[in-house]
């Protein structure tokens, strides 16, 4: 049997064991979406988003790219996060790095790699941004999972700098915007404990794109 067909299966085998704890669970899933959080990962095939967070369907919006990047002329990330903000109203944005990550590895390796080096050129400038940190570190792993550390807190800065997420929390106080790193060796989940009203505050200066002249006390 062709390997794909065991999805199929499988897929059978879900529908089932979710019936059998909740004979309506496919029809209150029709019904409509109401997630509390945005997830924003890599599309690292270790790393899936609910089962890591031990989230149901319809609990989490999830979009995944090479390395977590949130690139403001990318319209497919910026689609989702608008989406999520405006109408779903989600009450949390996350960016989920990891450790091991290949894009972040790939960064980190000053070559050409064709298509590719628009994409890694996002992570490279987060390592200029952190040049001084980063070269103070002398081992290469611990060097390459600070690496990690900081393009999650840039993509989240990059999250923060959006109208709709500075509009949606003027208006609602939330969403906050949240950093995480999965460490595949142990499954665990690490918050790097960002302050996102100091992180909103510090970019007002050059990023306010509230509608007033709000500032955050
Ligand atoms: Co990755």
């Amino acid at each position: 049997m062709p390997s794909y067909e065991k999805i199929f299966t499988n897929n059978k085998e879900w529908v089932q064991s979710k019936l059998n704890a909740d004979a309506d669970f496919f029809e209150k899933l029709a019904k409509d979406q109401n997630p509390e959080y945005l997830y924003i990962g890599c599309s690292d095939s270790r790393v899936p988003a609910n089962e890591i967070m031990g989230l149901e369907p319809g609990d989490v919006f999830v979009h995944r790219n090479v390395a977590n990047l949130v690139c403001s002329i990318d319209l497919n990330v910026m689609a989702v996060i608008n989406y999520a903000v405006r109408h779903l109203e989600v009450k949390h944005v996350v960016v989920c790095g990891h450790y091991n990550c290949g894009g972040v590895k790939a960064a980190m390796q000053p070559k050409d790699l064709g298509i590719l080096n628009p994409w890694l050129r996002n992570i490279r400038d987060v390592y200029r941004l952190h040049k001084e940190e980063l070269n103070s570190i002398t081992s290469e792993g611990d060097r390459y999972n600070r690496l990690v550390e900081l393009n999650v807190q840039e993509q989240c800065i990059n999250v923060i700098k959006l109208a709709s997420v500075q509009q949606q929390f003027v208006k609602n106080g939330y969403p906050r915007v949240h950093g995480w790193v999965f460490d595949l060796k142990t499954g665990l989940l690490k918050d790097l404990n960002l302050d996102f009203e100091k992180i909103l505050h510090d970019i007002q200066e050059i990023y306010n794109l509230t509608d007033s002249n709000w500032q955050l006390k």
